[in-house]
């Protein structure tokens, strides 16, 4: 049985992978960490309180509120991709289910603590909470059994700057100090959720007749996200990237190819801040230090969400 801690700016997909995770046959959701991001930081926490109740888990996973802010810089939220809520302007109810007292980067680094080499770390969302427990106990880096991010973009356009993806962006200084960590992660980055991760017109009418608590969940939380695709990709479609990372998670045969890379963040201050920078050709001649996703499954990933949204499991 997978065991996962799951760090979050909960808004739009990462509620669906969330979601996944409830719903993973072989797996439990040890936590919720909330980071800084999407938009507001405690309608994140809202958001992830309330995916666990439509989810029918209130109560059985807690959510521990973490960074507000980056480690060094500001940054901007972007209602103007999920809406004002995260939710597609859902404006839903508050959940039961209230979040703990205690602070995410503390329970981070109890949960590791308390089970070396037992607990998957996924993050889909910008790292400072992340960065900041390894900066309080760096032990946990050898006690993380496999580490996971949605984040940066290999050798593509950026979607916050030309240069870089939004988690990254975000917090630049605390990517770095991930990827410098030594927890060698599995990079999922932008550009495979631009190839494999964009539901067509067809496919959401598919998912519009399904009719289930999830698959209406799933069209509301995305309502914003397919409006802002058409309006600045010229594209009719919602792009699934927290989801995509998480079916790769608990599932590795969605990650069809991956090839061991050298990965640095440019945190300088100048148009490439937030950029990962991928050794293509080991230039650098430094240790690999990251594996990255370089394809995926999209019919896998498609068999999974459907399954999931018609109330299966995954
Ligand atoms: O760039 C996409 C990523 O940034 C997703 O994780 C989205 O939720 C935002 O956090
Ligand atoms: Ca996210």
């Amino acid at each position: 049985m997978r065991r996962i801690l799951l760090d979050t700016d909960t808004a739009g997909d990462d509620t669906i992978a969330i979601m996944m995770a409830l719903k993973a046959k072989d797996a439990v959701l040890e936590g919720i960490t909330i980071n800084c991001g999407n938009v507001d930081f405690d309608q994140h926490v809202k958001n992830a309180l309330y995916t666990i109740q439509v989810a029918g888990k209130s109560g059985k996973v807690p959510v521990y509120p973490g960074a507000r802010n980056p480690l060094l810089r500001t940054f901007r939220t972007v209602e103007e991709v999920h809406g004002n809520d995260g939710m597609g302007n859902s404006n839903f109810p508050l959940a039961r289910q209230r979040a703990e007292s205690k602070h995410a980067v503390d329970a981070i680094v109890e949960t590791i603590n308390s089970n070396p080499g037992e607990i998957d770390f996924v993050e889909i969302a910008p790292m400072t909470n992340l960065a900041l427990a390894i900066k309080k106990d760096p032990g946990i880096v050898k006690k993380i059994r496999r580490f996971y991010f949605m984040g940066g973009a290999n050798q593509y356009l950026g979607n916050t700057t030309p240069a870089a993806e939004f988690n990254i962006w975000v917090d630049p200084d605390a990517a770095k100090i991930v990827m410098e960590s030594g927890l060698h992660p599995t990079m999922l980055g932008w550009e495979i959720c631009m190839r494999h991760g964009i539901l067509g017109p067809g496919e959401i009418a598919d998912i519009e007749k399904i009719g289930t608590t999830e698959s209406k969940f799933f069209l509301a939380v995305n309502r914003q996200v397919r409006r802002y695709m058409k309006q600045e990709y010229k594209q009719d479609g919602i792009v699934c990237t927290d989801s995509l990372t998480m079916a790769v998670v608990l599932n590795p045969r969605v990650a069809t190819e991956t090839r061991q890379r050298f990965v640095e963040v440019d945190n300088t201050y100048g148009p490439s801040r937030g950029a990962t920078i991928v050794d293509e050709l080991g230039i650098l001649k430094k240790k690999p230090n990251t594996k990255v996703v370089y394809s995926a499954s999209g019919v896998l990933f498609r068999k999974m969400l459907l399954t999931m949204l018609n109330g299966g499991l995954v």
